[in-house]
């Protein structure tokens, strides 16, 4: 009777472990070979943890094309592959402290002694690579492939600024190192960004980015890619010699050139990973990079050794991962809203769903070819993310949850506040009302007028905007300069004070430098840098109103079509009058002369600029540094807050390091520019 039972526990366990395995071989092919996973990690872990437990229970199910059996998927043919000497491994995860303390025991178990001496880092989310090194010089870079055979991507490497191209001295003969090359968040969104605007398919995740980017066949559009690598470990070394420890060899390698994680830390027992795992847990969020967990790795070569390895993992080290940031939910409806430019922006509303710690209710959808390609359709389980305190986002929808009654979306021919038919200019992604008066438009424009980095009006948008409209007192942005105390002390809510208070610091608006004026005016495809440029080389209103496409395509920075968009917008009467208005109000119009004590993060800053700037010319830098409220020198001072320090800086290097004045290098200044930025 008992062999009975276990007979039909068998024949459905062997049932289930088929259809994991082919799901999982289905997810990993998204996941691997077209950088498009369809579920989220979670999800994914799951699925794999179910069919391990599984084959733990009925070792007779393993097979050997099982997904536990191998690394990862299949390389791509249209790169060499390359055989790696010594296979790169994966991690076994653990997603809470008593797995964590179980991984642990049962090394101290196989060890039959104490293990103490651990070593934690971050688990980057990017991709591994294997760069090889001989005589010092680097000879190959391959990703990991299925961990023993990967793609040659040295060519690709060789872009990325923090692969050292040669070691310093006493590097072994030869040697291979290993580390994870990535994306940072910011940039993921930036790059993305771009690509909604020029309607092109969006990257799902930063790592998927850092993936997609090294793995061009052109190493020309990876050079343009800002990735970045931090090295983990050694693969294999000859002809020489290395610590006989993790820790120290990091050491060593950082000192032979490599770029190490600054956030690995050696400490002594479980208790202090356990502590490490929930201080940058906590820390997640302002993390410049995503990372889905900590590694855990015991400390010395010897003890690994001994510890060796199980399956592809290594039971000398662990991955303690951090909690999903994605989830999946239904996406009940697909709405609109009306941007500042007219642009009809599609988001998603979501059954709300908690996604690393908040609840997500509402995420963007970019566009409509976005929605398209990826085939969202109201009614879907759609997978949801949140990349970093950013705005959630919609990766996808899950097929093979489809019930055939979901929806596909179309945008609406009309704009959904004014009744404007919508346009969409060839070429570009965006839908737009092209009504300039659309009370929607004009409630965003007003808004943007009003924001830090623009005229910085406070109490305006935030809180006085809506009304302003809807009672008439406003019918474009010039008509902030003309409101009156008494009428606006009439309002609702509005009392006395708050009056005089709004006036006062719209009053104090006048005075913007004249790229926030620039910014303000909410000028098709102009930010803040481009405002910054624009400003620095017309320094006034009217000649850059005077200007033609030409001229103002001729600054550096400044394209065809955003010089276009400039040239368009003073053309249009409509504008020209709101200009009027707001020169006859006094505002100002003209670049000052001296740029001290202006409003901005910055403020009372002086940059100091030595060397190349790989990403802008130093001009662009020092005019991004003015309209962040900093002033620029020439010379280093005993005033000056930074130096910048790019590629081959000079003599200022040497004056500053004798003032002890501050130095920054690219990635630090960048660091600064974007917190300031966020500040505004
Ligand atoms: S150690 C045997 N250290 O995680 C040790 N890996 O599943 C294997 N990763 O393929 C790698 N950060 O891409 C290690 N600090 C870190 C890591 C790290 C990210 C990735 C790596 C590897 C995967 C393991």
């Amino acid at each position: 009777m008992a062999s009975a039972i276990e007979e039909q526990r068998l024949f459905a366990a062997r049932q289930r472990s088929e259809e994991l395995r082919s799901l999982i071989n289905y997810h990993n092919y998204r996941y691997y070979v077209l950088d498009s996973p369809e579920i989220a990690d979670a999800a994914y872990d799951e699925l794999m943890r179910e069919l391990r437990r599984l084959e733990e229970e009925f070792p007779r199910l393993i097979v050997p094309d099982s997904p536990t059996q191998r690394v990862g998927g299949e390389p791509v043919a249209a790169f060499g592959i390359v055989e790696h000497q010594l296979p790169l491994l994966s991690l076994a995860n653990v997603f809470d402290d008593q797995e964590l303390q179980a991984w642990y025991r049962r090394a101290e178990n196989l060890l039959g002694q104490e293990v103490d001496d651990l070593v934690c880092e971050l688990k980057m989310d990017g991709l591994a690579v294997a760069l090889v090194y001989e005589d010092g010089r680097l000879v190959q870079g391959a990703t990991r492939g299925d961990g023993r055979r990967g793609e040659d991507v040295t060519a690709n490497l060789r872009t990325i600024r923090s692969v050292p191209l040669t070691l310093a001295e006493g590097a072994p003969r030869r040697l291979e190192v290993r580390g994870e090359v990535y994306i940072r968040k910011a940039d993921f969104e930036r790059l993305n960004e771009q690509r909604a605007e020029q309607g092109l398919p969006l990257y799902a995740n930063p790592r998927n980015l850092a993936a997609g980017s090294l793995r061009q066949l052109d190493p020309r559009v990876t050079a343009q890619r800002p990735l970045d690598i931090f090295i983990y470990g050694l693969g294999w070394w000859e002809g020489g010699a290395l610590p006989d420890n993790h820790w120290d060899a990091l050491a060593a390698l950082k000192a032979l050139g490599c770029k190490v994680s600054p956030y690995n830390a050696r400490v002594a027992g479980l208790a202090a990973v356990e502590d490490y795992h929930r201080l940058w847990l906590g820390r997640r969020p302002d993390l410049e990079f995503e990372a889905d967990g900590v590694v855990v790795k015991v400390n010395s070569y010897r003890l690994q050794e001994q510890l060796g390895a199980v399956g592809h993992a290594p039971r000398w080290a662990v991955a303690y991962k951090f909690p999903a940031i994605q989830a999946t939910t239904k996406l009940r409806d697909i709405q609109v809203n009306v941007g500042r430019t007219g642009t009809l922006n599609p988001f998603a509303v979501l059954e709300p769903v908690q996604v690393g710690g908040a609840t997500v209710k509402l995420a963007t959808l970019h566009n409509e070819d976005d929605i398209r390609r990826k085939d969202i359709r109201v009614g879907d389980t759609v997978i949801v993310q949140r990349a970093g305190e950013v705005i959630p986002q919609v990766v996808g929808p899950v097929l093979s949850l489809r019930t055939g009654e979901e929806q596909v979306f179309a945008m609406p021919g009309t704009c959904p506040v004014c009744g404007t038919p919508v346009v969409r200019p060839a070429g570009e992604a965006m839908h737009r009302c092209p009504n300039p008066s659309c009370p929607a438009q004009l409630y965003r424009l007003l808004e943007h007028f009003a924001s830090r980095g623009a005229m910085d009006i406070r109490g305006l948008g935030e809180q006085w905007a809506g009304v302003l409209l809807a009672q008439g007192l406003v019918g474009d942005v010039g008509d902030v300069y003309y409101l009156e105390q008494e009428r606006l002390q009439g309002l609702a809510r509005m009392g006395e004070k708050s009056a005089k208070n709004l006036l006062a610091a719209i009053e104090r608006s006048k005075q913007r430098p004249l790229a926030n004026l620039l910014f303000a005016l909410g000028i098709l495809h102009v930010g803040g840098q481009t405002a910054a440029l624009l400003a620095e080389h017309f320094r006034s209103l009217d000649r850059l109103a005077g200007a033609s496409a030409e001229e103002i395509g001729e600054i550096p920075g400044v394209g065809p079509v955003v010089a276009e968009s400039v040239r368009a917008y003073f053309a249009e009467p409509r504008n020209r009058q709101v200009l009027a208005k707001l020169r006859r109000a006094g505002v100002k119009m003209r670049l000052a002369e001296e740029q001290t004590s202006m409003a901005g993060p910055l403020a009372g800053q002086e940059f100091v600029f030595t060397g190349t700037l790989a990403a802008y010319p130093r001009s662009q830098a020092e005019a991004l540094v003015r309209r962040l409220g900093g002033s620029a020198g020439s010379a280093v001072t005993k005033r000056t807050t930074y130096l910048v320090a790019g590629e081959a800086p000079g003599s200022k290097l040497k004056r500053a390091q004798q003032l002890a004045v501050r130095v920054l290098d690219e990635a630090e200044f960048q660091e600064l520019v974007a917190t300031a930025e966020k500040a505004e």
